[in-house]
């Protein structure tokens, strides 16, 4: 059982958010719980403020470390990234984190039994959260959101499609782009033409060697086309 608890000033926004596709089939088959917390109740004045204004001048509010730091202790039981025990992870969402990959979603899905998620907002965090409370700072990609709940819902789903059990088909989250470094061959369904437009022939012949030959192409041509980062060689 893989536990995620949001931190949010926007807590209806996780309402219905994981109530579809596999998340809704992961958290009525058992093998995830989530919850969403309003930051605001820990707040300690009547105005239950969660900001501030930034030491050092400029524009924007800064979400305030101390009920972020109160929050940490009453979901996951600790104060400092330093008494976790290594199934803790607590991921601050914001712009200036590591980028979400495949790879770190596979992490996650296998080494962590808590996920805390907090979620920022685009003016910024106090930076003791990331020196103290945050195993993993991440940004979902280069582009800024105005707040990290997007960016949460995307790495909820990112992880929990990864639990075993938790897709039909036990096999199909590893011939999948990324998990290979490459992104998916075309596909295609019936029915054969549509506007003027036909299937191609390799896939209706049910060559399986001529199939495979051809979707690796076609991978190939996609990621040098979308993606040439991705391609081998490519890293200079
Ligand atoms: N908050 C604002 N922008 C973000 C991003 N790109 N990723 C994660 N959290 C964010």
């Amino acid at each position: 059982m893989l536990r995620f608890d949001v931190i949010t000033i926007f807590p209806d926004f996780f309402r219905e958010a994981f109530d579809y596709g596999i998340t809704r089939r992961a958290l009525a088959a058992g093998l995830v719980e989530t919850k969403a917390h309003d930051l605001r109740q820990w707040a300690t004045d009547k105005h239950r403020t969660v900001d501030d204004r930034p030491f050092g001048g400029g524009d924007g509010m800064v979400l305030k470390p101390d009920p972020i730091f109160d929050a940490v202790k009453h979901i996951a039981g600790f104060r400092r990234r330093a008494d976790y025990p290594p199934d803790l992870r607590v991921v601050l969402l914001s712009p200036q984190g590591q980028v979400f990959t495949q790879l770190l979603a596979a992490d996650l899905a296998t080494n962590a039994s808590q996920i805390v998620l907090i979620c920022g907002r685009y003016e910024g965090v106090d930076e003791r959260v990331v020196e103290a409370l945050a195993t993993d700072e991440i940004s979902i990609g280069d582009y800024v959101l105005s707040g990290g709940e997007p960016a949460a819902v995307v790495v909820v789903d990112a992880v929990v499609r990864l639990l075993p059990g938790a897709l039909g088909s036990e096999t199909s989250a590893t011939y999948e782009s990324f998990s290979d470094g490459m992104l998916d061959f075309p596909q295609y369904t019936r029915p054969p033409e549509i506007e003027g437009m036909r299937v191609p022939d390799v896939l209706l012949k049910g060559n399986h060697a001529e199939i495979a030959r051809w979707r690796h192409q076609e991978a190939l041509k996609k990621t040098e086309r979308n993606r040439p980062d991705l391609v081998k060689g490519s890293q200079d």
